[in-house]
């Protein structure tokens, strides 16, 4: 038999570990929701734990990466409460690096995370979505799924891909009553510039007279310097949760330090024009 649907708003968020994915998981508790952490391994929770005390938070055992644990955990939450009334598709890595340095296991290993692993996750929650006409989905994207810049080219086409497949979800679930979101920041203070950096081999191997090493140095400046100019994280949980009791949300809500000149940037220079700001920058 069918379980009965809980009374309490039931969301699902993935990469809870740090970041913006742990305090979202915090402010959607605050906010009312029951919450299920999904962290790549439940015994890195403590600071999720610490940080959660009575809120109703239930870390989960999730690598967005493997089947297995993505159908066991959709299961679960079903069986106890009958619905999923919010997906946070948060979960993601960056891996820096040139076109030419990339091997294709790491280009693949990335894919796995920011676009295979929400695809699949998303498809196993909507058939309760759609029977009940309503939920939303949130994917955490990026600016670099708008602006691609070099050395986070393959990072960009994660989220580039992310993109348009949540345009198009956005369309098909319309006429559903489910709602979809993407949450697209600029740079934000979280472990994905510390603990969670990563670079391809050939990038992190790239000899002083390498090809790609005057760039690399260049670009790795860039982000030293922006290093001091990130934002709060909670102004990104903040908005995710708000987007969640938003009955007709934007399709797209880009936020972040440089973020809003570099749209206009986009919008209203011709790529050429862009270019030439690249070659200021970098040089
Ligand atoms: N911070 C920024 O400036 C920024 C800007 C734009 C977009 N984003 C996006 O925001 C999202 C969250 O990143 P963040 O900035 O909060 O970085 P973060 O602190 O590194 O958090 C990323 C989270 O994803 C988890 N994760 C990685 N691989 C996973 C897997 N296979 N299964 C389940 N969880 C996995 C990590 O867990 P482990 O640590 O245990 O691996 C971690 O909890 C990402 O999608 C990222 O691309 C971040």
């Amino acid at each position: 038999m069918p379980p009965t649907a809980s009374s309490q708003k039931v969301a699902l968020i993935t990469g809870c570990r740090s970041g913006f994915g742990l305090l979202t998981a915090l402010d959607a508790a605050r906010a009312g929701y029951r919450v299920y952490a999904g962290l790549r391994d439940v015994s890195t929770a403590d600071d999720l734990r610490a940080q959660a005390g009575e809120l109703p938070i239930t870390p989960v055992q999730l690598d967005v990466t493997r089947a297995e644990e993505r159908e066991a955990v959709v299961a679960d939450i079903l069986a106890r409460e009958g619905r999923i009334d919010a997906l946070v598709n948060n979960a993601g890595i960056a891996i820096a690096g040139f076109w030419e340095q990339f091997d294709e296991d790491e280009l693949r290993s990335m894919f796995e995370v920011n676009v295979f692993a929400a695809w699949a996750l998303t498809k196993l929650c909507l058939p309760n979505m759609r029977d009940r006409r309503a939920g939303v989905i949130v994917n955490v994207t990026s600016m670099a799924g708008r602006m691609a810049t070099p050395g986070l080219g393959m990072y960009a086409g994660s989220k580039f891909a992310l993109e348009g497949m949540s345009e198009a979800l956005r369309h098909e679930l319309r006429s559903f009553g489910v709602r979809v979101v993407l949450v697209e920041p600029g740079p934000y203070k979280t472990d994905i510039f510390a603990r969670n950096r990563r670079m391809c081999r050939a990038s992190a191997s790239e000899l002083p007279d390498g090809p790609y090493a005057r760039l690399q140095a260049k670009v790795t400046a860039l982000f030293d310097r922006m290093g001091h100019k990130m934002g709060d994280a909670r102004e990104v949980s903040r908005l995710i949760v708000r987007l969640l009791d938003d009955p007709t949300p934007r399709l797209r809500y880009p936020l972040g330090p440089n973020v809003r000149p570099r749209l206009l940037i986009r919008k209203l220079l011709p790529f050429r024009l862009e270019e030439r700001v690249v070659d200021r920058v970098l040089g």
